[in-house]
Order: structure tokens, then sequence, then C-alpha cells
């Protein structure tokens, strides 16, 4: 990404915690890290206690001679802030740092993402030490980013977070009427006179059990002024190391799919998107795929890193199978495809005590080199070393865009009815999913994304509408574009006020009106016949099924059972130059499979390496050439055919188009051509 100018290859490396280790141990990680081919470190991400020792008292010497080993091993330097876990003396000095749950319990110090966001204290003492470590080390050449606290989450419901709140609601919505309207509190007779009757909607005010609450608005709004608020702690670090620094770039490590936060207005103020990818067992590809392309997407263009990533095991999940040899090289490589120009741990030596020390590292607890990890992370290193700066500052295109909105998932996850099974980002992974197995680009991008790139947008369970987005859709789709959306959607404005005819504002663009929907419980269906079209076969329809009058849209599907059978179940309406298609139902995945397959075809969107099972093929671009990374995610060599001339960089070997090739499990071509 070059990092202020001062990169020119794939940066290897990641998290490296020598305070938890004599210093006699430092030079031997100088020695396994060099010879892993590690070139960049993350230090100093919880190392508050040790700098800060009290109030008045700060204390530089084990980080300087810290920053000293690295520097004279020839490492950058990714300089965290360290703030994510305030002080103890803190936490006994001012209690209000420490946060409270949502059933009113004061925590107690012990823990990370702890502190209170809101918290006066902790805000004015974590902007200070991000001064104090910028001034100190900020001339240093070697520090290619400023890492600002770590993993930002969680909740807090304590007076200062509730006062705070209060004044978010009053500068957003201006009067009490206003925020009376938009939070429809005549219900239930919620009518509030003053800002201070204004509560956090804990499990002591609206809120009944994890996802069900009285008033959704407001417990959509504590979310989007939690996200604001830890936005707010970032920013006051950030403000003052770019104030001090301004040529060193700010990032913080994301989640991918993060509930708590919105990312998407997270990205607008990160220099570039940096993330932790840790897949689910047994999860697939597509899914670390969209993850991917949901970050790189925060970035709007700006350049994007995978922070982190265990070289082997990891210690949170209930069951943590080792990496399989080779899956850790693969994986990065999928990074890297997707846009990453880092390959970064977690972390560089496994720690001995506390909830981590089983989780994976590059040097394990015994200490040396000869570890099938260590071996694997060495190799990788020094591939990359060959593979320089070929790819740097290359860009994915895609002509498909998957819109994921964090309103619309707090929305649809808040909401009370019509189905507990609502699952957001389910719904808008299916449709990744089956473009990602057809080697289809798809960016993933938010409502602020012009459109005007995409050939195809598809905007599943479009619950919430926002300002000025149904202009956007209609000159999107008005153009020629294909919109494909359905059901619960256009239900609600950004209140969360109900659109008083189904889907809303979206109903001209639909062609049609939807008067209810069904919910189906698990295992009961509905379903449909296609004949004569890409779609041909019977079809499960299941989840939710709207019931549909058409006004102006085709019926492309009919429902054939129960008491709606014979009305719309999928719908396609002509719109200016483009189409939209409404799925009033949810459908199988093969269906969903044949619909992309047919509307990629339709708009000469073409794979950009020929689609097969487990074979994931990804192309990033820069100037006249291509990068096409080509990576077997199945457990079997795979053979595949290289349809095009080309080079891959990986082994310098030559392939001339329609040449056989063998993938081995795990293996990765990274295939260079001209445009
Ligand atoms: C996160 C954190 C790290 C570490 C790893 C363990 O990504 O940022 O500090 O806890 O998880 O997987
Ligand atoms: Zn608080």
């Amino acid at each position: 990404m070059n990092l202020a100018g001062k990169v020119n290859k794939v940066l290897y490396g990641g998290d490296y915690n020598p305070e938890q280790w004599p210093r006699e141990t430092w030079a031997e990680d100088m020695r396994l890290l060099k010879l892993a081919g590690v070139d960049v470190v993350t230090i100093n991400v919880f190392s508050w206690a040790a700098l800060q020792p009290s109030e008045n008292e700060y204390n530089f010497s084990t980080l300087d001679a810290i920053i000293e080993t690295v520097t004279a091993a020839g490492m950058k330097i990714c300089l965290a802030t360290g703030t994510a876990t305030h002080p103890a003396w803190m936490a006994r000095k001012y209690p209000e740092v420490l946060r409270v749950n949502t059933d009113g319990s004061k925590r107690k110090f012990g823990d990370r993402q702890n502190s209170c966001p809101n918290s006066p204290v902790y805000r004015k003492y974590s902007a200070s030490l991000a001064r104090k470590l910028a001034e100190r080390y900020g001339k240093l050449e070697n520090i290619v980013a400023w890492h600002i606290s770590n993993e930002y989450g969680g909740y807090c419901y304590c007076n200062n977070c509730e006062n705070a709140f209060r004044k978010w609601t009053e500068k957003r919505y201006k009067t009490i009427a206003a925020l009376n309207e938009a939070w429809n509190t005549s219900f239930w007779g919620h009518t509030y006179y003053d800002w201070n009757d204004i509560v956090a909607p804990s499990h002591l005010g609206g809120e009944w059990q994890h996802n069900r609450t009285s008033c959704q608005i407001q417990s959509i709004d504590y979310r989007r002024f939690y996200s604001d608020s830890l936005l707010d702690c970032y920013l006051a670090e950030a403000d003052v190391l770019r104030e001090v620094t301004p040529n060193i770039p700010v990032t913080t490590n994301l989640m991918g799919f993060f509930w708590e936060l919105d990312y998407q207005k997270w990205g607008k103020h990160m220099d570039f998107i940096s993330w932790d990818s840790y897949p689910w067992p047994g999860s697939t590809y597509a899914r670390t795929a969209m993850a991917h392309a949901l970050m790189r997407g925060c970035g709007e263009g700006k350049p994007f890193c995978l922070m982190e990533q265990t070289p082997s095991v990891t210690n949170w999940q209930p069951y943590n199978a080792l990496k399989r040899p080779g899956i850790m090289r693969l994986w990065s490589y999928q990074a890297v495809a997707h846009g990453s120009d880092t390959v970064m741990f977690f972390q560089m030596r496994r720690s001995r005590g506390c909830c981590e020390k089983f989780h994976g590292a590059i040097i394990d607890h015994c200490g040396h080199e000869n570890t099938r990890v260590f071996r694997e992370t060495a190799a990788m290193g020094n591939e990359l070393k060959k593979l320089g700066d070929a790819f740097l500052d290359s860009r994915l295109e895609s002509e498909t865009a998957i819109l994921f909105d964090w309103d619309n998932w707090w929305a649809t996850h808040l909401s009370a009815g019509p189905t507990i099974d609502m699952n957001y980002p389910e719904e808008t992974f299916r449709f990744y999913d089956a473009l990602a197995r057809r080697n289809i680009s798809a960016d993933v991008i938010g409502v602020d994304t012009p459109l005007d790139s995409y050939k195809i947008l598809f905007a599943p369970v479009l619950y919430m509408v926002k300002p000025g987005y149904r202009e956007k859709l209609e000159t999107f789709v008005r153009n020629g574009g294909t919109l494909v959306t359905g059901f619960f959607s256009g239900m609600t404005d950004e209140r969360d006020l109900v659109s008083l005819a189904y889907p809303g504002e979206l109903r001209s663009l639909c062609g049609i009106w939807v008067e209810e929907t069904d919910a189906l419980p698990p295992g009961k269906i509905n379903g449909f016949v296609i004949k004569d079209s890409p779609l041909a076969g019977t079809w499960k329809a299941e989840l939710l099924c709207d019931i549909i009058h058409p006004e102006g849209a085709q019926t492309v599907a009919a429902y054939e059972s129960d008491f709606y059978a014979g009305t719309p179940a999928l719908c396609r309406n002509n719109f200016g130059k483009g189409q939209v298609w409404y799925f009033g139902a949810r459908v199988e995945s093969s269906l969903i499979d044949k619909f992309c397959a047919m509307l990629c075809d339709e708009r000469g969107i073409k794979p950009v390496f020929p689609p097969q099972d487990g074979i994931e093929g990804v192309r990033r671009v820069k100037g006249e050439q291509e990068f096409i990374f080509v990576l077997n995610h199945n457990t079997v060599d795979t053979g595949v055919t290289v349809p095009f001339a080309c080079r891959d960089l990986l082994t310098d070997r030559d392939y001339k188009a329609g040449e056989h090739y063998t993938l081995p499990v795990a293996g990765v071509l990274i295939l260079q051509k001209a445009r």
C-alpha cells in the first residue's frame, strides 16, 4: 500500500509483544523473525499500563528498547497507541472509565475494551498518550502506520453514555417534538417531555433481552450513537496523531461483519482499512472472500490490508483446529487477491499465560524454528520477498455490487416480526456466494458508494431506505442498471417509520405493491414452478412470502400453494433502460446460482477465471496489467485449464492459452497478463 511511501513489497509480520518476555528472548526473536521473512511488526498494542504507571508519570524505557531492537533488525513498525486497555490506577482513581453492563451492573478492572467511550477521563488520557507517542517516535523513518487502540467494540450504559446519548439525539432531531414523532412515542405512552427523560435502552430501559426491544428506533439510534461514540474515541487519537505526524497513515483493526460498529462510517476516517480475519471452522472460502470485500469496500478505494490472521490456530473458538498444511499460505494469498497489500499475523511469539497462551504464533512455545508452522511461515515470507511490488497499488474492478448497510442490519435484527430467523448478512451473502463461486468479481458497498461503475446491484432485504437512496437507485436503473431486491424491502424510512404501502419508496421502481407477508416457520415451505427460461425448475419458497400485486411488473413465477397460490412470487419490472427483479420469498441457493448466471450472461459480465468447484479466481488490475489469482480451496489436487497466455509470478512459468495444469491442494497461481 506504499505506506507513507516506505513500502515496495507486500509487508509481512504482525503483532509482536516482547514486553511479555525477558530481554534475552528479544535477540532470538529477531533472528527467528528475520529467518521467517518478517519485515513489519505491530508493537505496543497493550502497553498503556507500562507507559503510564501512574497519573503523572510516563515511562518509555521499555518501548524505546523494543523500538531500538526491531529497528536494528531492519523492521518496519506499525505503532499501536496502546489504548485498548486502560491502566489499573485509572480504574481505581476514576471509576467512570469502567463500563456499565446492560443490566446496570458496573464493570470492574480486568478486561480490554472495557473503557467507557464517553468518559472524559478516558478520552483525555488516551489522546495524551497518543500525543506523547507521536512526539517521541513520530520522526522515526521506519514507522509505516499508526494503529489506534485494538478491535473497538462492546457497549456501555453508564450515566456518561446516557447523557451523551441525550446530546446525540438532540443534535439529530433538534426538537423534542421531532424526536417524539420519529420514535413514534405516542405508542405505549412513551412521550418524552424533556431531553433528560431519554434513557439508554438497556435491559433496565426498553430492551428486554438480546435484540428484543419495545422501541426499535431507540435501540437502532443507540447503536448508531454507540458506533459514533467509539469512532469519536478513535478520532480523538487520530486528530492528535495527524497533527503531530501528518505523513504517517492512521488505521485501526476492524473485524469484518461486526454488529456493533458501522464500519462504512468508520472507513471515511481511516487512511487505510485494516482488518483481522479469523474464519469460523467449516466456513467456506466465499464467506472469507465476502468479508474481505466488505472491508475493502469500507475504504471506497483506499488501500486495504490484512492486519491479523493466525498462522496456525486460534484459542477462542469452541474447537480450535489447526490450519492444515498450506492453508495459511492459501488464505494469505486469498487476502492479497482481494486487495490486501499486507500479510500479517497475530502473533510473533506465543504467550505463556492468560487466555491467549494457546493461540498460534510464528514462534511456538518450543521457541525454535524446527516446527511445521515456522517452516510454512518462513516459506511464505521468502515468497513475498520474491514477488516484490509486482501488484502493489493494483485494484479490483467489479461490474457487480452487493449492498450492505449497517442500519439495515440493526433494523432488521431488532425488528419485532415478522420472523426471528431474519439474518441480514446471510441474505446478502447468498448473492455474493453465487457470484463468488462463478468467479464473478463483486464489490460490497454501502449506500454512499456511487453506482455508475456497476451493471448489477444486489440489494436484498433493503428494509430501510435512507433519504436520497431511492433517487440513487432510480437513476441507476433508469440508466440501464439491473437491481435485484425482494422481500422485507422498502419497509421504513431511516426513522424506522413504516411506509404506508410496501415496498414504500421502491414501489414504482419494482412495479408492485405488497399487501401482506407470510412468515413460514422452519420446515414449512411454499414453492413455484418456472418453465421455459434459464431459471426453469421447481423451486422452494421459504422464510417470508410476500403477497404481491403487480403494478406494471411481469410475473415470472407464482406461488403454488396456500391461499395466495397463483399470486406472484418473483417479478421483473422494466424501468427506464434497466430492470428490477423482486424476489417475494427466500429461494433456494441453486435458484440464486442460476439467476446470477443468467443475469451475468445477459449483462455480458464474465468470470475472471473459468468457474469450477472449489477454485477461486480473483483479479487485481494495475494499468495495463492484470493479475489473476487462482486458489485451490478443494481438499484434493484439482486440474484447471488456463484460458489465456500468461506468466505465473510464483514459479515464473509461462502458460499458453488452453494449457492444463494440476493445482495441488491449497495451491495458488498468480497469473500476470496484459489486459
Ligand atoms: C484479535 C486481537 C488480538 C488477539 C487475536 C486473537 O484479533 O486483535 O489482540 O486477541 O484476536 O485471535
Ligand atoms: Zn459509558
